[in-house]
């Protein structure tokens, strides 16, 4: 299977008012094949929603793609025009947004939204063919097609978050990228609706470029997972690896910082300390402030990539192989 999106040193940057720079993803380099889940996990702030939308070229200023390319179907669509950008948007590539359950209108019927996007894509002005295109990509997210009827409000979150999914499908796309979908909902909720859609992405095979603070959650729906630190992939590798044998202790941090799956207690050691303040890189590791496994080289060299059988890691002193 080929590669459906690559991504090549990409650096993304905020500019500040008195023409200062915040670099909130440095030379992030990653791949997703067809029909491969790919995860992006870390805490908030370390360049998550960033990478996201550049990836839809939807990043607006202050934010500025510095440098990289973004592959896609074969071409870079970096230097690409509006235009031509346009047509791959939603088709090839297409996003639910952080909290984008909010973002229905409250005032419009479903259906009458549904119909906006067929109308906005060219798809259909026909109100009997929308009905008809809208009923399956409800039925996809499993509502029923009377509710097509009904106000946002009739709906639940979950309902809600489901709708918002359809509406993302409703081009097809190849890619699609799920940016914190759930974490307004409780956990039930969330896993039934991930479930879905991991249902949906074999019916319909898309890849899934998920983004999430909660690695346990991304541990049981994704192949592979890049885990974040800082602007920075620290380490890729696959979400069994990730789970068992972290390489990089901040990895190993985050995985500890959410209870497990099964449920057991145990004891959530966390993270020390805050993510890095962008402003202030310090020389070496950014994560040598709050990292348990510091040596000599960690305050004065930036760590190199390091690859290992599926993926790789940025790390001075990593944990040892299991
Ligand atoms: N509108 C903005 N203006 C200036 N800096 C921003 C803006 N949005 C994000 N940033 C910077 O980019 C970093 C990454 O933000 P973001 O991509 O939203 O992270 P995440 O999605 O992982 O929480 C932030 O820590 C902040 O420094
Ligand atoms: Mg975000």
């Amino acid at each position: 299977m080929g590669d459906l999106l690559t991504v090549k040193g990409l650096s993304v940057d905020y500019v500040t008012a008195k023409g200062g720079h915040v670099r909130a993803v440095d030379n992030v380099s990653f791949s997703i094949q067809e029909g491969q889940s790919y995860g992006l996990a870390g805490e908030s702030g370390c360049g998550k929603s960033t990478i996201a939308y550049s990836l839809m070229r939807l990043h607006r200023p202050p934010a500025l793609i510095s440098d990289g390319q973004i592959i896609v179907g074969g071409n870079d669509i970096v230097p690409m025009t509006e235009d031509r950008v346009q047509q791959l948007r939603w088709s090839e590539i297409a996003m639910v947004f952080q909290s984008a359950m909010n973002c229905l209108n409250p005032v419009v019927k479903m259906e009458e939204q549904f119909f906006e996007i067929f109308k906005y894509h060219k798809i259909t002005n026909n109100k009997t063919v929308a009905r008809k295109k809208s009923e399956e990509l409800l039925s996809f997210v499993g509502i029923p097609a009377e509710r097509l009827k009904d106000y946002p409000h009739q709906y639940s979150g979950g309902m809600r978050q489901r709708a918002v999914i359809a509406m993302a499908l409703a081009l097809r796309p190849k890619l699609l990228i799920l940016d914190e979908p759930t974490t307004a909902l409780d956990t039930v909720v969330q896993r039934d609706i991930l479930r879905c859609i991991y249902d949906l992405k074999k019916e319909l095979k898309f890849s899934i470029l998920f983004i999430t603070h909660d690695i346990s959650l991304m541990m049981e729906f994704c192949d592979t997972i890049g885990i974040m630190y800082a602007g920075k992939i620290v380490e890729q590798a696959s979400s069994e690896k990730i789970l068992h044998n972290p390489r990089h202790p901040y990895t190993y941090g985050l995985k500890n910082s959410f209870p497990s799956l099964k449920g057991e207690v145990k004891y959530m050691e966390g993270i020390p300390g805050t993510p890095l303040d962008l402003n202030a890189i310090p020389v070496g590791c950014r994560f040598q402030d709050r990292c348990f496994r510091t040596c000599k080289d960690c305050f004065t060299k930036e760590p190199e990539n390091s690859t290992t059988n599926e993926g790789f890691f940025y790390c001075h002193n990593p944990l040892e192989v299991g």
